[in-house]
C-alpha cells in the first residue's frame, strides 16, 4: 500500500495535470462557433466530464520515469480522445445503447446518430494529429507513439474487443476468453499510456516490461470494477444507467464468477499491480497512489 505521505504528494499534482490535460483539448478541438459548428460543438460535448484517469496513468508512469510533464500532454491528450471516442460510439443504439453517460445524455441523444458516429471518427483522427504536431517530442518518439495508440484502438485491441464483446451478447465465455476480451476492449487503451510514457523517456526494455505488467493488471482490474459497479452501483452514482449489463446479456465477470469471486480477482490485481510498481523505481508514490485511487472509485 501507499504511504499516506507519497499519496498526499501525488494528489496536489493531480489537479495541475488535470488543467494541462483540459488546455491541450482545448487547443486541439477547433471552437464550437466553427463550422460546421452542430459538429464542433458535439465534439466538445462529448470530452466533457469523466474521470481522465488514462491521461493521469500517462502522467503517473511518465512522472516515474522522470519524465517532464510537457513531453506527455500530447500523449495524455491523444488517449482521452481515443477513450472519448470509444464511449460516444460504445453508447449507440447499434452498440450498447445507451442514453445516459458521464450523467447525462449520450451524445447520440443530445444530438443524433449521425453526429454521434461523426464525432467519434472526428475524435480518433485529433489523437493522431496532437501526436502528429507535438513541439515536445522529437519525431522518431512520435511514430512510435503513433503505431502503439493505433494498435492499442484499433482491431487487435479496442476495436476488436469491442467486436467480441458485441458477439459474446448471450453466450457464456470461458474465464480465459473473457479475460481476452477484456484486455482488449478495455485493458488495450489503459496499457498504452505506459507504453507511450516508456516511449517519452526512452525507457529501458526491462522498465517498459514492468511497467507494461503493471498497465495489464490495471486495465484488466479496471474493467472487472466497471462489471461490478455495473451490478452494484446506482445511476445516479455511475452517471450511466445501472444493471446494463445483465439487461443486454452481456460476459462480465460477475456473470461468470459470481460478484464475490470478481471483486476478489480485482483485488488481487490491484496488488499485483502495486508490486510491480515498486519494483520499477522507489519512487513510483504516483502509480501507487493511482492504483489506490481507481480501487476506491464508486463510478
Ligand atoms: C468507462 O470508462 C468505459 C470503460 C472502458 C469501462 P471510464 O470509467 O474511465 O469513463 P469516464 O471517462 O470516467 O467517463
Ligand atoms: C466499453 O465497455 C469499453 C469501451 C468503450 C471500449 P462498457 O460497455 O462496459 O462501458 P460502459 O459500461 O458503457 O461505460
Ligand atoms: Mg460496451
Ligand atoms: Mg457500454
Ligand atoms: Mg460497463
Amino acid at each position: 500500500m501507499s504511504s499516506t505521505s507519497t499519496t498526499a504528494a501525488f494528489d496536489t499534482r493531480v489537479s495541475a495535470y488535470l488543467q494541462r490535460l483540459e488546455r491541450s483539448m482545448d487547443a486541439i478541438l477547433p471552437p464550437a462557433s466553427t463550422d460546421p459548428q452542430r459538429l464542433h460543438e458535439a465534439l466538445r460535448y462529448a470530452c466533457e466530464g469523466g474521470k481522465h484517469l488514462r491521461a493521469l496513468m500517462v502522467y503517473a508512469a511518465g512522472e516515474t520515469l522522470g519524465v517532464d510533464a510537457e513531453r506527455l500532454d500530447a500523449a495524455a491528450c491523444a488517449v482521452e480522445l481515443i477513450h472519448a471516442y470509444s464511449l460516444v460510439h460504445d453508447d449507440l443504439p447499434g452498440m450498447d445503447n445507451d442514453d445516459l453517460r458521464r450523467g447525462r445524455p449520450t451524445v447520440h441523444k443530445a444530438y443524433d446518430e449521425a453526429t454521434a458516429i461523426l464525432v467519434g471518427d472526428a475524435l480518433q483522427t485529433s489523437a493522431f494529429e496532437v501526436l502528429a504536431i507535438s513541439a515536445a517530442l522529437d519525431d522518431a518518439q512520435k511514430v512510435q507513439m503513433i503505431r502503439a495508440l493505433a494498435l492499442a484502438a484499433g482491431s487487435l485491441g479496442m476495436v476488436g474487443g469491442q467486436a467480441v464483446d458485441m458477439a459474446s451478447e448471450n453466450l457464456t465465455l470461458t474465464l480465459a476468453q473473457l479475460e481476452s476480451l477484456h484486455a482488449r476492449k478495455t485493458g488495450a487503451l489503459i496499457l498504452v499510456t505506459c507504453q507511450l510514457a516508456a516511449i517519452a523517456a526512452n525507457a529501458s526494455e526491462t522498465v517498459r516490461n514492468t511497467l507494461e505488467h503493471y498497465g495489464r493488471c490495471i486495465g484488466l482490474a479496471f474493467q472487472i470494477q466497471d462489471d461490478v459497479l455495473d451490478q452494484i452501483a446506482d445511476t445516479a452514482t455511475l452517471g450511466k444507467t445501472a444493471g446494463k449489463d445483465l439487461a443486454q446479456h452481456k460476459s462480465t465477470f460477475p456473470s461468470l464468477l459470481g460478484l464475490e469471486q470478481a471483486q476478489q480477482r480485482a483485488h488481487a490485481l490491484f496488488d499485483e499491480a502495486r508490486n510491480a510498481a515498486r519494483s520499477i523505481s522507489g519512487h513510483a508514490d504516483a502509480l501507487l497512489w493511482l492504483a489506490d485511487h481507481i480501487q476506491q472509485r464508486d463510478h
